[in-house]
């Protein structure tokens, strides 16, 4: 069944994506983007096809079709097939690579995507039958393109094959390519002239290949021409050969779901499921470098491993090829600050180069950025070794880039700022697969839902409950606060940018933190008269609560995963209980009624009722942290400073990547809280007043003043993971 995108601004986006690839939908094929990539490329094709293969099977086959229209006799499927009618706006073309019987293709091939590709068109198939005739068309070519990898790329015939331009690798720049690309000395005079196109299409120069890489480029094709394509002649002399952990994770899932067509068509998969076997078994014994405890490239040329540490090198996930040993090393390593660590440092996804490199680079191509193709390769890694979690975490991510950034080539992994080309289209497809899948299994599992509700009754559970003992002193809200976060900076631990809840719980400090909040107890909540004063308390309780709450109730990653989180987490205050909830809608909202509900928080007659504040200030909304990475973070407030504060908390947040205003566009990205709290902003008027307030920058704010009314908000994914 195809989902019904019910949700507003999901619809928003799947329509968006949906547009992209019609917008590069030539008739028989999808470009890779609108201007940068005019022709048909090998692996985006397949990512492609799989985000057809949910909403529009003809063209997920049709795609898949139009690429093996232009596989060479000895079964490689090229890296390009060109449109004779997009010739002359890309380099290198057809006159150039001059590859044998007049193919309108290049000489080289990329990672065989297409039996993953067509295994899901077929599971995604509502006409089964057509879907089976289509895997029976498609299963000789398939096993051409896979035997030619082990017949002509594997000359130890250890099932690994070898990539002999950094094209093939789909990773074209890779900081990978360094040590390789370098032994190859470069005589300009005997270089062919050429002209790149690339940077004629608005890309800057940083953020793409450098001259010297494009000078490589060109020999290696130049040595291919030379040598008529004859893979033999090739390999003695190409100073570039790599066996490439990518290339073959790709190959090796491939066999396993080639195995699977096979079956479904009735063939005998005997000889495709040793491919796979021994690729798996080499990936794991001779791509393993133990040196470093990591899987790494080894350069065929000198013998030795590429010691650099990409994302690639997390592919053997993707490809099960890993041991259950080298898979949770992996885990380690892409949990760790050099990637990341999975979600919760200050950036989005895995980048494809370890950042704490010299040379890491954020945005330029694939020398830092987050892809959206090596990252949901990643997560399908992770599930596959029941790293689960995880691997929902980052789809949610992945979902939020072209959510918050636009559908771009690739993003800056610390600001999420997209680059390359926009409406690119393995972006718009990969998105649309996860979106699919995602609204196919049960809602109630995923993480970016608020917290999920438990039926009946809700057990409050008292955080800062005391055996019976006297309570004699009072602490202050500050002090709980500031010992609080003391403790969560404390047991921050810097290499996987989060705090150790785990061992912040059995701590002497926290159960000093607990004997202080057990004062809260013996505090009269009545004696806190002023406006600033209550403010400033219960901002500071509801947040040292929260982190409090996280902690004691053991949660690993998401605030989804305690029902009813904000309702059941309490203090007991002077006389009386306290939940989350209780101070956020009652108190601090002046009794307002809690988004989804249809009561007001406290009920006539609740002796609470006399604390409520007289009226709502919205600003309060960016001072209570909740923990989670979509508000924002904690902060301890003071009653002297209370105003200020609060208008820093407002600032920070309305020039955060929770408010995007695209001029350019058209287009305003608001974080949900706008939604579920306008009635606090005075609705939508309101809201623009207060974004207009807060806006640092002036053209931004003056749009919105002109164009607000008219335009059509669009809301963000809200994102409940623990953002520490
Ligand atoms: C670039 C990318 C490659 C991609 C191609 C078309 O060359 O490095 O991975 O296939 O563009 O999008």
């Amino acid at each position: 069944m195809l989902a019904d995108f019910s949700g507003k601004h999901f619809k928003l986006y799947v329509d968006r994506a949906r547009r992209i690839l019609d917008g590069n939908w030539t008739g028989s094929y999808t470009k890779p983007s609108p201007s940068l990539y005019p022709h048909q490329w090998n692996w985006d094709s397949g990512f492609i096809a799989i985000g057809y293969s949910h909403y529009n099977q003809d063209r997920a086959q049709q795609e898949v079709l139009s690429l093996f229209k232009g596989q060479w006799h000895n079964g490689m499927v090229p890296q390009i097939v060109f449109n004779p009618e997009a010739l002359g706006n890309y380099f290198p073309e057809p006159d150039f690579w001059q590859v044998p019987a007049g193919r309108m293709t290049s000489g080289i091939t990329m990672p065989p995507l297409h039996a993953i590709a067509c295994l899901q068109i077929f599971r995604n198939a509502r006409d089964g039958e057509k879907a089976r005739s289509f895997l029976a068309y498609m299963y000789p070519k398939l096993l051409a393109s896979h035997r030619y990898f082990y017949r002509y790329r594997d000359p130890d015939k250890n099932g690994l094959a070898y990539i002999r331009h950094p094209w093939e690798s789909g990773l074209d720049n890779s900081p990978a390519w360094d040590s390789p690309l370098k032994q190859i000395e470069i005589d300009k005079n005997k270089l062919p002239s050429y002209q790149r196109k690339d940077l004629a299409k608005g890309v800057p120069a940083d953020q793409r290949p450098s001259d010297d890489d494009y000078d490589r480029y060109v020999f290696l094709v130049d040595l291919f021409r030379r040598a008529g394509y004859e893979e033999e002649a090739i390999r003695r002399e190409c100073p570039f050969l790599v066996r490439e952990v990518l290339l073959n994770s790709i190959l090796c899932r491939a066999d396993r779901d080639l195995e699977d067509i096979g079956r479904v068509i009735g063939q005998d998969v005997g000889e495709v499921r040793s491919w796979g076997d021994q690729t798996a078994k080499s990936i794991s014994r001779e791509l393993w470098c133990d040196e470093h405890g990591r899987f790494e490239d080894f350069d065929l040329v000198n013998g030795e491993f590429i010691h650099v540490p990409t994302a690639a090198g997390f592919s053997p996930l993707f490809g099960a090829a890993a041991s259950a040993e080298q898979a949770k090393t992996l885990y380690g390593i892409a949990d760790s600050i050099a990637f990341c660590a999975l979600n919760q440092g200050h950036c989005f996804t895995i980048p494809n180069y370890d950042m704490t490199q010299d040379d890491f680079d954020p945005k330029n191509y694939w020398r830092g950025p987050v892809w959206i193709n090596i990252n949901w390769m990643l997560a399908k890694g992770l599930k596959e070794y029941d790293f689960v979690t995880k691997a929902d975490l980052m789809e949610k991510d992945i979902m939020q880039l072209p959510m918050r950034f636009g559908f771009h080539e690739y993003f800056d992994s610390t600001s999420g700022q997209g680059y390359g080309s926009e409406e690119f289209s393995w972006t718009a497809a990969l998105f649309l697969d996860l979106i699919y899948s995602y609204y196919d299994r049960d809602r109630d599992v995923y993480e970016w839902f608020p917290p999920g509700r438990s039926q009946g009754h809700i057990a409050v559970k008292v955080l800062n409950q005391t055996d019976g003992a006297d309570i004699v002193q009072n602490a202050s809200a500050e002090d709980i606060m500031d010992s609080i976060r003391g403790i969560a900076r404390e047991f921050h631990d810097a290499d996987r940018a989060r705090i150790n809840y785990g061992t912040l719980k059995r701590s002497v400090q926290y159960r000093s933190y607990c004997e202080l909040a057990s004062q809260l107890c013996g505090f009269s909540p009545e004696s806190l008269t002023t406006r600033e004063e209550k403010l400033a308390f219960w901002i500071n309780i509801y947040n040292a609560m929260v982190i409090h709450a996280i902690i004691e109730f053991g949660v690993a990653s998401s605030l989804r995963e305690i029902p009813d989180f904000y309702e059941v987490a309490a203090y007991r205050i002077g006389d009386f209980t306290f939940s989350l909830d209780d101070i956020e809608h009652g108190i601090l909202r002046a009794n307002s009624v809690p988004p989804g509900k249809s009561n007001q928080r406290f009920g006539t007659g609740d002796k609470r009722l006399p604390f409520s504040l007289d009226s709502v200030d919205p600003r309060i909304h960016f001072a209570l942290g909740c923990g989670v990475r979509s508000r924002s973070p904690f902060a301890h407030y003071e009653t002297d400073r209370i105003n200020e504060q609060l208008d820093r908390a407002s600032t920070d947040f309305v020039n955060s990547a929770e408010v995007i205003v695209l001029p350019e566009k058209d287009a305003v990205y608001l974080s949900q809280i706008f939604l579920w709290y306008r009635n606090d902003f005075n609705g939508i008027s309101g809201i623009r007043d207060f974004l207009v307030r807060y806006l640092k920058r002036e053209d931004i704010a003056t749009f919105l003043v002109q164009n607000f009314a008219r335009i059509e908000i669009e809301y963000l994914f809200f994102d409940w993971s623990l953002d520490h």
